[in-house]
């Protein structure tokens, strides 16, 4: 059995989403800046795409401008605020340390340039408290960035929550919301969202293509100067193809969000339920708020490597938490932002469903990640102190 359970790093494109980007290729490869017919027809296609994409976050068209992806998105919105914060003086932001590296990396940067910033805790139930936030707000304070639903472990944070309280204290608020964008509802005016990032290939889209949401009034700061596209804030020849092919797909997924995340959360439920039979093991993230396909567990003893090269030879796809940097293994920033401690952490598993799981499925991952974990465990030195008590469990 082949089991793509891999589905935050990226989706396979939807046949609705292919066959979009195939009609306009052929028939729309007209540069929308042209004035003729050909670029016209192009230009007018780009735009029903911002207006479809705008009606699912409910948005305008014009306060959409499309991106290469999520992390163009990310970087534009913070630096943009970071600019308008600098022009009153407020140069200090509040983010969180679980957040994706687009966002942190380029608050490491903006520190270099003279801003502080403030990484919030995460608690062990993955989720941010809004008085935490509200609590970290100083008089310079020009943005706070908190991602909609993390990439790891799935959890949902309370976003309009936070976002009022931006509102009450006159503050920007931006959420990295590119695991959430077509699996969850969003609101942005509901939800008090000044700006927004998304990414089509987490939403069965195109991969090197996204937007930002950027709330009326918001200047944004260029990332890239050249020619006057996206209303002058993003210069290139749009990718128009990608862009219908990401407005399709977001469409499709957001006519079908409640029948999916129904089917999705029954499936997830029961994986984490099975998996949580496993001795010694742990659901990382609360268990109810966290996005309708996310599972992540850590398993004491053993690498989330080796358990990821075996699951797949027995054909699963899945991720671990662990990145392999320079030959040494870092654990995850976000497992241990949730205060996992490192041997627990390279011991984790993502598993991200989607909307075509299967009941199958689900009991053949459950079976296999059993067993390879039993298999792993017997021979490993950890597993063997662990069970003589020469060290504690931890979990
Ligand atoms: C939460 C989050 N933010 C940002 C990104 C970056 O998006 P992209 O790959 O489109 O640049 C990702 C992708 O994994 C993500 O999961």
């Amino acid at each position: 059995m082949q089991i793509y359970a891999d589905n935050a790093a990226t989706t396979k494109m939807s046949r609705t989403a292919i066959d979009a980007m195939l009609r306009c290729m052929e028939a729309d490869y007209g540069n929308p800046s042209s004035l003729y017919t050909i670029g016209q027809q192009a230009k007018e296609i780009l735009e029903q795409a911002r207006a479809d994409v705008a009606a699912v976050i409910h948005a305008e068209p014009r306060e959409i401008l499309f991106t290469s992806g999520g992390s163009e998105a990310d970087n534009q919105a913070i630096r943009s605020a970071a600019v308008l914060g600098q022009k009153t003086g407020k140069k200090h932001i509040i983010s969180t340390a679980f957040e994706h590296h687009a966002v942190l990396h380029t608050l490491k940067k903006l520190e270099q340039e003279g801003f502080a910033v403030t990484l919030l805790d995460v608690h062990s139930d993955g989720l941010v408290r809004p008085e935490e936030v509200e609590a970290a707000i100083r008089e310079d304070t020009c943005l706070v960035t908190i991602m909609f639903a993390n990439n790891e472990i799935g959890t949902i944070q309370p976003i309009r929550e936070i976002g009022a309280i931006c509102r009450k204290h006159g503050v920007l608020f931006h959420t990295d919301a590119v695991q959430a964008v077509g699996h969850v509802p969003i609101d942005v005016k509901a939800d008090n969202i000044d700006l927004l990032s998304s990414s089509a290939h987490k939403f069965h889209g195109p991969k090197g293509t996204g937007f930002l949401y950027a709330r009326k009034g918001i200047r944004l700061t260029n990332l890239i100067e050249g020619g006057a596209q996206e209303r002058g804030k993003r210069a290139g020849t749009e990718n128009v193809p990608g862009i219908v092919g990401m407005a399709a797909a977001l469409k499709e997924a957001a006519a079908n969000m409640e029948k999916n995340a129904s089917h999705m959360t029954a499936l997830r439920d029961r994986l984490i339920e099975g998996l949580s039979e496993i001795e010694h093991s742990a659901l990382n993230g609360d268990a109810a708020k966290r996005l309708p396909g996310n599972v992540n567990f850590c398993f004491e003893g053993i690498e989330g490597e080796s358990l990821l090269l075996l699951l797949d030879d027995r054909g699963i796809s899945a991720s671990s938490g662990s990145a392999c940097t320079s030959g040494s293994l870092d654990p995850s920033h976000v497992l241990l932002a949730i205060g996992r401690v490192h041997d627990v952490a390279h011991g984790s598993l993502r598993l991200s469903i989607g909307e075509d799981a299967t009941a199958e499925q689900i009991e053949y991952i459950i079976q296999n990640v059993k067993e390879v974990v039993e298999y792993l465990r017997g021979f490993s030195p950890v597993w063997r102190d662990l069970k003589s008590g020469k060290t504690p469990f931890i979990l």
